[in-house]
């Protein structure tokens, strides 16, 4: 079986671009979970499924295609044959793929799925639930953490970046509730694994958290 690094934790704690670095240093593969969850909350918005039909909803996410492509640098994702990368960062959208990743059915749907990206010579799984549900054997566990203050300023900042202005205090309290949600659901809720590595990325710079994170893998 092939080497798993699980990287989970809240939204803002910097999973994503940690892992994404840390995938490249390894020249391990990369899989990000959550732009599963948010490729079926695209789907299902083009369709015009209500967020309330948690059926109509299972039925999109096992009809949903999904593609990752490497385009230099960046990575673009296809839902359905298009390309969705922008729309799926939206906040909107993590806002859907929270509400639709509360669905049992659409979790259970997803899974193996995830799990067919574990292949050699590695596997980076980012998301909420990778160490706990779908990789509870994996060797790697790290769990990134950082206070709300924090993730709020680093996801305005990345927003900023790319020339959307949102309010900062509703940015904290949209986090704030989805970090509720994610927490306080019945299925998969958002946790560290009992043999998860804590970091807390408070004013800690990327460089020094990969190097953390890098220091807890032997290949
Ligand atoms: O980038 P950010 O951390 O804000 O979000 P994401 O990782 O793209 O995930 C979006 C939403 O999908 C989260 O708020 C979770 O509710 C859900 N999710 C999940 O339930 N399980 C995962 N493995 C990944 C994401």
């Amino acid at each position: 079986l092939s080497p798993v690094l699980t990287i989970d934790g809240p939204s803002g704690a910097g999973k994503g671009t940690v892992s994404r670095i840390v995938a490249r240093k390894l020249g391990w593969h990369y899989l990000d979970s959550g732009a599963l969850y948010r490729a079926v909350g695209v789907a299902a918005s083009w369709a015009d499924i209500d967020t309330s039909d948690a059926s109509a909803l299972v039925r999109c996410t096992f009809d949903t295609k999904v593609q990752f492509a490497e385009q230099g640098e960046s990575l673009r994702v296809l839902v359905n044959g298009t390309d969705a990368t922008d729309e799926l960062r939206l906040e909107t959208t993590g806002a859907l793929a929270s509400a639709i990743a509360a669905i049992p059915e659409v979790r259970a749907a997803l899974k193996e799925r995830q799990r067919a990206f574990r292949v050699l010579p590695g596997l980076v799984a980012d998301g909420r639930d990778m160490g706990t549900v779908i990789f509870p054997d994996a060797p790697f566990k790290v769990f990134l953490t950082a206070s709300a203050e924090e993730r709020a300023q680093r996801r305005h900042k990345q927003l900023k970046e790319k020339g959307v202005s949102v309010n900062f205090d509703d940015l904290l309290r949209e986090i704030m509730a989805r970090d509720a949600r994610d927490a306080q659901r019945a299925v998969a809720p958002l946790r560290p694994a009992e043999d998860a590595v804590l970091i807390d990325t408070s004013g800690i710079g990327i460089d020094d958290v990969v190097a953390k994170v890098l220091g807890l893998v032997s290949v």
